[in-house]
């Protein structure tokens, strides 16, 4: 058949169009970047803030569950995590199954979300459970670890070659389909495993894993740990004497995981990362000893072997605490000790009643996001696992104090997401017995006091629950908000004063300080009440008087100003 001219231009126009169509709807890779040693995780190319919430275990199959998008958008997040699993990914060996991916896709785009993915594969909490059946019913090839007592433990050995393998191809399948099924970049980041290690030993005892721990250590390993021993080739127990089962643990399980992560990585280079079920920080027990005070997971990435993880796991670009801490102490250590030079903050599942306010310390750490774990259900359901001993409330009582952060952070998150990445943000939460936090940003100090009585003593709130976050816009201009507490500012001098001078702070007026001899009073030029549009800061309310004359005070209401300084 021949084709005129006008039919062969008006296909190739089509195709121009068809292709360019193509191009506009591929969005840039998210990725995670660092500068001047601060993170973000950048997504559309700009720093990104993730404001996000992981479902139960059990919502997103066969579909999902109808609770959880009234309560995602309830809470306001921007990004939902979600369980993938291997037995459903993979129902006979080499079959895949991209139905509830490609449910969770559609469903996350329609209620405008970005997803994180959880990869349950070889490791879910320690167990196999989410291994395919034809996988259980092949111990040969996926054993379980053999404890010191010779008995099965409920954990996978990370000795099996065929396993890695099988994870590995499955992991690949599913980074290969999404690569083509979301260039909207709907999925931000992928999980690898879930909360990896055991609890029922310490390591694998059979004779497979006992040959590898009487050998030399990986000389990677050696030289990351600065291990010094009389021989240049020392075994496990040679180079870590009382932690050489554990260390060797968490070496197995993070190679193999980050095996997993680099493969899928070869396929789609999403950002990726392993969580961790904590040991206590300050009080930890012994690893994978059920029954003794303390035990912890052993073999995941716990405070303790984050250095192990980052040589063993060189793929996953997080190593992330899943904070469930009870005692605020603890909480927070976590947080601190999360936060490295060599890893960003992200705290992808948390929880506890009164917990909430810590995510403005999570943002005082440049977390790169903050999701509490379980909130698509009702109270009564949670509180099975998560908040023993707590009376049951309504789903939105127990949802709200979760939003209020989301409620005010989400309208400028990307605003938010660029102050940290720039530096120029500090966040803190009430603690008990801190009241009064001072916030150095140059020649001002922020002061932020929980309580307030008169010249921003603070007394503390008669439940802690103050948040506050403060960030520099220019030399005396600054974006301030935060629930339950009161901001103000003080003049703080240059870094020379700060240096030379003894600096006098006044407590009778205004906040003041005696630089060089000379008084210097904070004035407010001008504060104004508003948000952002479009990346602009629009005003709808100036405050003034009473709003001003004691402070800026904030209480249950999501509240945003910027606020003008000067000095008399
Ligand atoms: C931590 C796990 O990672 C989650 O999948 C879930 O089991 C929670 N614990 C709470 O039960």
């Amino acid at each position: 058949m021949k084709m005129n001219s006008a039919v062969l231009a008006f296909l190739a126009v089509l195709l121009a169009a068809v292709t360019l169509q193509a191009q506009v709807a591929e969005r840039p890779m998210p990725r995670i970047a660092k500068k001047d040693g601060r993170y973000a995780l950048m997504v559309d190319n700009a720093p990104y803030l993730m404001l996000g919430a992981q479902v139960h275990n059990s919502s997103s199959w066969p579909s999902v569950q109808t609770k959880v998008w009234p309560a995602m958008e309830y809470l306001h997040v921007n990004t939902v995590e979600m369980p993938v699993y291997w037995e459903q990914l993979e129902p006979r060996q080499g079959e895949f199954d991209y139905a509830l991916v490609d449910n969770l896709l559609k469903e996350a785009r329609a209620h405008q979300v970005r997803l994180v993915l959880l990869w349950f594969g070889t490791w879910k909490n320690g167990s196999q459970h989410y291994m395919p059946e034809w996988a259980k019913l092949d111990p040969a090839r996926f054993p379980h670890m053999i404890g010191r007592d010779g008995q099965a433990v409920d954990s996978p050995s990370p000795h099996s070659a065929a396993a890695l393998e099988a994870d590995k191809a499955a992991f690949t399948a599913l980074m290969r389909h999404l690569k083509e099924a979301d260039p909207q970049r709907t999925v931000l980041m992928v999980q690898v495993e879930n909360e990896a290690g055991a609890w029922g030993s310490v390591r694998d005892f059979s004779p497979v894993a006992q040959k590898l721990f009487d050998a030399p250590v990986p000389k990677e390993l050696l030289a990351a740990m600065k291990v010094k021993t009389e021989t240049p080739t020392p075994n496990w127990l040679a180079a870590f004497g009382p932690d050489a089962d554990e260390y060797f643990h968490a070496w197995s399980v993070a190679k193999y995981i980050g095996q997993v992560a680099a493969a899928g990585k070869a396929a789609y280079p999403l950002p990726m990362y392993a969580n961790a079920a904590l040991r206590n920080p300050l009080h930890p027990g012994a690893a994978g000893e059920p029954g003794t005070q303390g035990s912890y997971e052993s073999g995941g990435p716990t405070d303790n072997v984050l250095g192990i993880w980052k040589v063993a796991a060189p793929a996953l670009d997080v190593l992330a605490p899943d904070d469930y801490e009870n005692d605020d102490a603890s909480y927070l250590k976590v947080m601190e000790l999360y936060h490295r030079d060599d890893n960003p903050l992200f705290v992808p599942e948390t929880g506890g009643a009164g917990k909430e306010r810590f995510f403005f310390t999570a943002l005082g750490l440049q977390t790169i996001g903050f999701s509490p774990f379980g909130l698509d259900y009702t109270h009564r359901a949670a509180s099975r696992s998560l908040n023993q001993g707590e009376p049951n409330r309504p789903q939105e009582e127990f949802l709200a104090p979760w939003a209020m952060n989301y409620r005010l952070i989400g309208p400028m998150m990307r605003e938010v997401a660029r102050l940290n990445f720039e530096g120029r943000l500090q966040a803190v939460a009430e603690e008990q017995g801190r009241v009064v936090r001072t916030l150095p940003f140059g020649a001002w100090e922020a002061i932020v006091s929980f309580g307030a009585a008169r010249n921003n003593r603070g007394a503390g709130n008669p439940v802690p629950q103050g948040r506050a976050l403060v960030a520099q816009l220019e030399d005396g201009s600054f974006l301030v908000t935060g629930y339950f507490c009161r901001v103000d500012f003080r003049p703080a001098g240059t870094e020379q004063q700060r240096k030379t001078q003894n600096i006098v702070i006044g407590t009778q007026q205004n906040p003041s300080a005696m630089i060089e001899g000379k008084w210097l009073h904070r004035q407010f030029l001008r504060v104004e009440e508003g948000g952002y549009e479009n990346g602009a800061f629009k005003a709808q309310r100036i405050w003034n008087g009473d709003e001003t004359d004691w402070g800026l005070d904030f209480g249950e209401e999501p509240v945003v100003l910027r606020v003008s300084l000067g000095t008399y």
